[in-house]
């Protein structure tokens, strides 16, 4: 199956969203771009320069928008780089969890790296393929006229725990406490945020994850790229 257009994958923390998303634009031959790595890597150049979230607003978007990001877009081997060097486990670690949405929520950041995702979508839709593009506000800002949104939910208890076993698996120690304090926390900021907050676009297909596996998700998305007639 082939992809036309975009899909605009949101939703908070936890949901799965990177897995189902990534395995979706492989089972479409489409491109993929994680948006948060962006402002990830963003905020680990905010925490190089050594600045934390006391930091005036001005100064984290100097840096953060001077920052030398590339973003890969293959799903199968997806990278992103700082200053040319890969950062895609770094930009996982505690600090930047910590930090990331305090410099995501500076506007000035936010328009100049909406400004490059737009350019790399523009890319794969130019190229004549289509793209899955995740993160918090891609239905809402980024592509609002995107074909196809949905936005995955979970309970904080059930992303916590997705959090938990994701950090095991890359040999970071976590407390289960800890990351639903971090869950709720990034939440509060990234819904009530003024700029781009975290909400479901109004024609986004809202899926509840909780009881659903990632396959169970991901054949709901097939049936929908097929329903829409975005796929080849
Ligand atoms: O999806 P993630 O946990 O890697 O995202 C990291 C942070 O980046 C998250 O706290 C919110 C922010 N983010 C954002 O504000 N807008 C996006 N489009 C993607 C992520």
């Amino acid at each position: 199956m082939a992809l036309r257009g975009v899909v605009a994958m949101d939703g908070p923390s936890g949901t799965g969203k990177s897995t189902v998303s990534r395995r979706l634009a492989q089972a479409c031959s489409a491109a993929y771009l994680d948006t948060g790595a962006m402002y990830r890597a963003a905020t680990l150049a905010v925490l190089r320069a050594g600045l934390g979230d006391d930091a005036p607003a001005a100064e984290l978007a100097r840096v953060a928008t001077a920052a030398s990001i590339e973003s890969g877009t293959d799903p199968s081997a997806p990278t992103i780089t700082l200053d040319g060097a890969d950062v895609s486990a770094e930009i996982r670690g505690p600090e930047v969890t910590a930090l990331v949405s305090a410099v995501s929520a500076v506007p000035e950041v936010r328009t100049e790296l909406v400004a490059r995702q737009h350019a790399l979508i523009r890319a794969a839709v130019d190229g004549g393929g289509g793209i899955v593009v995740e993160g918090r506000d891609i239905g809402t800002v980024v592509v609002p006229e995107a074909p196809l949104k949905v936005y995955l939910t979970a309970s904080p208890e059930v992303r916590a725990a997705r959090r938990g076993r994701q950090d095991a698996r890359a040999g970071r120690e976590s407390d289960l406490h800890r990351t639903l304090a971090d869950v709720e926390r990034r939440d509060r900021l990234d819904s009530s945020r003024r700029v781009s907050p975290l909400y479901a676009a109004a024609d986004a297909l809202v899926l509840d994850t909780d009881l659903l596996s990632a396959d169970a998700v991901l054949a709901r998305l097939r049936e929908l790229v097929a329903e829409r007639g975005l796929g080849g």
